[in-house]
């Protein structure tokens, strides 16, 4: 069941909506990767552009609240290193699977793919509503 963007969930801030927006691809690509027989390769890039995407949202996010002299910064960028923290977390099994072999088609054990799936239901969502929501009034 693909993550839906939701109009609920614009800040109404341009680049951070299209980056969400982006974001959400990115964690269903990782979702389908997960629940198919894919080439592990496949998966890891997903979840490598996932991380990736993810550090460079959260790297524009912090210079915009630093520019408005943000009061909530601290705190905003500690969540964001805990999502970053949380997903390496849920990669690292998968990751380690590969052990050079990552063209081989190898099924993710059930229990590191309820890890990644359950994380990644709420991992961006809760965040934007609970952090990205507050910077609506102040950019
Ligand atoms: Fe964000
Ligand atoms: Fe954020």
């Amino acid at each position: 069941m693909p993550l839906v963007w939701r109009d609920a969930l614009s800040t109404g801030y341009r680049q951070i909506d299209s980056d969400h927006r982006h974001l959400f691809d990115l964690i269903n690509i990782v979702e389908v990767a997960l629940t198919s027989e894919h080439a592990l390769s496949k998966l890891l890039n997903a979840i490598d552009d996932l991380a990736a995407y993810t550090r460079q949202h959260f790297t524009f996010e912090e210079r915009l609240m630093l520019d408005a002299k943000y009061a909530n910064f601290a705190r905003h960028k500690e969540a964001h290193l805990t999502l970053i923290e949380q997903l390496k977390q849920v990669a690292k099994p998968i990751q380690e699977l590969a052990h050079g072999e990552a063209h081989t088609t190898l099924a993710v054990p059930e229990e590191a793919r309820d890890a990644m799936v359950g994380l990644l239901r709420h991992w961006l969502v809760d965040h934007i509503i609970k952090e990205d929501m507050q910077l609506k009034s102040v950019l």
